[in-house]
């Protein structure tokens, strides 16, 4: 059974939802940059627009008190409060945000605040963004601005949501803002991050009253045959994808694949760093969405590893695979690896092609993608795992970076021409379930 006080959530980013991004004073992000170069997101979809949530959050927030969530994850763009990153806070930016927060607190809706979910000023971008060894002081500020002006409203806050979504797709393989390839820089993009994400916690130690901690995208990786080389594979990109920052974090140390993986690239770290990042953390946000099937592939350079499509599993229209056990495995697996340490699923939710009949929308494959994982957490639960919430991704059809709005993850399908939002199957069954507290 869930606990009586597990939280019942759902979650989004404010690049994803908000729409408006350079209203009243707020300064422009990476994302609005990206997104308004040609060829990066599928049709050519923007930010600009998106869920509309910045004009229409009081309307969404009783949305959410329909659907009887207990808790609601989302994130704060930083370029709102700091329109240049760094220096003068932009005092309606932050308003927002409290009048977001003070209408969720009405109704009973615990906020969980991601303080980064990938939209880095430009301004800062233009100083090196996370490549620049100060980026670790510029979030450190921000933190400190929100958490001086909300902690005493919001009991859960994450410091950085998926660095790896930032550092790989962002950094290295070029797909996200900023869009770089600089495999030279990708190592030192990664530790930058996990400074940012300890001295954003310092701050936190320091002033805060509450939790904080880091949300990751773990997945387990199985090896496509029982072949040497594909498990070799498969363990090669679980320290790439698993290890890279909850072992510095929580064990003091970079798993010893990487610097074989990035090679002349690795910079020797310091070991002052090391124990700066070392166990700074309340709990650990896990957002699970599938597997990786691997094989190894030597012309895969630095990874020896791809992730192939499995022939004949059922799968999302992202491509992947629906695989409701990897979720009880990654949440045991965690506790085998670091203790037993507090974690909420902070991410957790599947897009699918909905379609709209006389203004009903059967989204019968979310239903079943929600329940199977819900009974995967279940299962967690009852071998002890310290689990205290679920959230799914995404309480809205919203902007899914690259790939624009084509893919839909939401539990509230919203009309691309009028705004207008509807409960689909998904969210009535949500709905239910909370109430029932369970299956
Ligand atoms: C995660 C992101 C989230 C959303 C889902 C589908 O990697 O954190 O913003 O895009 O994937």
């Amino acid at each position: 059974m869930f606990p009586t006080n597990f939280l019942w959530g759902a979650a989004t980013s404010a690049y994803q939802i908000e729409g408006d991004p350079l209203a009243a004073g707020a300064g422009a992000s990476i994302w609005h940059q990206f997104a308004h170069q040609s060829g990066r997101i599928a049709n050519g979809d923007t930010g600009d627009v998106a869920c509309g949530h910045y004009r229409h959050w009081a309307k969404d927030v009783a949305l959410m008190a329909e659907l009887g969530l207990t808790a609601y994850r989302f994130s704060v763009a930083w370029g709102r409060v700091l329109p240049n990153g760094i220096g003068a806070v932009n005092q309606a930016g932050l308003d927002f945000y409290r009048r977001l927060i003070d209408a969720l607190c009405e109704r009973g809706i615990t906020p969980m605040l991601t303080l980064y979910h990938w939209d880095l000023p430009q301004a800062l971008q233009e100083r090196g963004g996370w490549q620049h060894a100060d980026s670790p002081t510029w979030f450190a500020n921000y933190a400190e601005v929100l958490i001086r002006a909300v902690d005493d409203r919001v009991p859960l806050w994450i410091t950085l949501n998926e660095p790896w979504v930032v550092t790989v797709p962002g950094h290295l393989e070029g797909v996200h803002a900023p869009g770089l390839q600089n495999r030279a820089a990708t190592p030192r993009v990664a530790h930058h991050l996990l400074l940012a994400h300890a001295a954003a916690v310092a701050v936190y130690r320091a002033l805060g009253r509450h939790q904080i901690g880091l949300a990751v995208n773990l997945e387990p990786q199985t090896p496509a045959s029982t072949s040497t080389a594909d498990q070799l594979a498969a363990h090669r990109r679980d320290a790439f994808i698993n290890r890279w920052f909850l072992n510095p974090l929580l064990l003091g140390s970079y798993p010893p694949e990487l610097p074989e993986i990035f090679g002349a690239d690795w910079p020797n770290f310091p070991a002052s760093e090391l124990a700066q990042i070392h166990t700074t953390t309340d709990f650990i946000g896990v957002n699970y969405y599938s597997r990786g099937l691997v094989r190894a592939d030597a012309t895969e350079q630095s990874l020896g590893a791809r992730r192939i499509q499995p022939l004949n599993a059922p799968c999302t229209t992202m491509g992947w695979e629906i695989y409701s056990a990897g979720l009880t495995e990654t949440l045991l697996e965690l506790r085998n690896r670091y203790g037993d340490i507090p974690l909420y699923i902070t991410e957790n939710g599947a897009a699918f092609i909905d379609s709209v009949q006389a203004g009903i929308i059967n989204d019968a494959a979310r239903v079943n993608y929600l329940k199977s994982h819900l009974h995967a957490a279940q299962l967690a639960l009852a071998q002890g795992i310290d689990l205290r919430g679920y959230f799914v991704w995404s309480l809205f059809d919203n902007f899914e970076w690259a790939e624009g709005y084509a893919q839909r993850f939401g539990l509230i399908h919203i009309d691309a021409q009028n705004g207008n939002r509807t409960f689909k199957r998904s969210a009535h069954w949500y709905r239910e379930f909370i109430q029932n507290g369970g299956f």
